[in-house]
């Protein structure tokens, strides 16, 4: 698989990764609700569905950004949440949001390494991870943390970015490589972070691919559901 970066240094992945969502959290949750029609939102709710059938009692939401995985987690299954991230100024804007919603008592929120987790093994009923596995530096070695680090018979849930097939696929590219990153350029005033959006997901493997690397990583089972056509896909893989 290549690397993609979002910025093409020396800096290596992780540096470029945790420097752009520095640079864009403030606008973060307003480009995302509006380049996606907040059907990103449906799609965070079908994962905390799926999950909710296991009732988990604490929860790890990894790369959890400003958050929004780790609320949905909470109030969909009533579960202590902590949620890891490796920019600062993500986990600020979802620092605040918590403490709005007056969650601040079931979520915390902590600065990690999705590569290098600082939990004990088996420790939690279930982990998430919401479009943060592209971004990984190392994909496997950020699998076989967050198997590591859910217990025995339980599983963590990944929602990431898919490729869409069939006739509606070019249509969606089309606004994905030329219209998305224009409006992202615009509001965000980075300049290569929703480029590298596209890039990433051309790059990254989906479906049976994604099931085949989650298996070999050491998930016993492996289950996954295509979302919007398959513009996204939820895994479930069970340690
Ligand atoms: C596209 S955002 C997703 C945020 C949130 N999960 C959501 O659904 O909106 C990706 C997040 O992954 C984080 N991330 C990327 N690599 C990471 C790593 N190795 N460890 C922890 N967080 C990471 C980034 O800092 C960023 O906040």
């Amino acid at each position: 698989m290549s690397q993609i970066t979002p910025y093409n240094t020396d800096a290596g992945k992780k540096k470029e990764v945790e420097d752009m969502f520095d640079n864009i959290a403030p606008k973060y949750d307003l480009l995302n609700h509006v380049l996606s029609m907040k059907i990103d939102v449906l799609w965070r709710n079908t994962l905390v569905k799926w999950m909710s059938k296991d009732v988990p009692k604490e929860v790890l939401d990894v790369a959890t950004g400003t958050g929004d995985l780790a609320i949905a987690v909470q109030k969909g299954t009533g579960a202590d949440v902590v949620g890891l991230d490796l920019s600062q100024q993500m986990l600020n804007v979802g620092i605040d949001k918590i403490k709005k919603l007056n969650l601040d008592a079931k979520i915390s929120m902590q600065k990690g390494d999705a590569e290098n987790l600082p939990f004990d093994n088996n420790k939690f009923d279930a982990v998430s991870v919401a479009f943060g596995v592209r971004n990984f530096e190392n994909l496997e070695k950020g699998l076989s943390e967050l198997r590591r680090v859910v217990k025995e018979n339980s599983s963590v849930y990944i929602l990431e970015f898919s490729k869409v097939e069939g006739f509606f696929g070019p249509l969606y590219m089309f606004y994905f490589k030329n219209i998305l990153p224009q409006i992202g350029k615009l509001v965000s005033k980075d300049n290569r972070a929703y480029t590298y959006l596209p890039d990433s997901v051309n790059a990254f493997p989906f479906g049976e691919k994604m099931k085949s690397i989650l298996l070999n990583t050491g998930f016993r089972k492996v289950e996954y559901k295509k979302q919007s056509l398959g513009i996204a896909t939820i895994y479930k893989a069970t340690k």
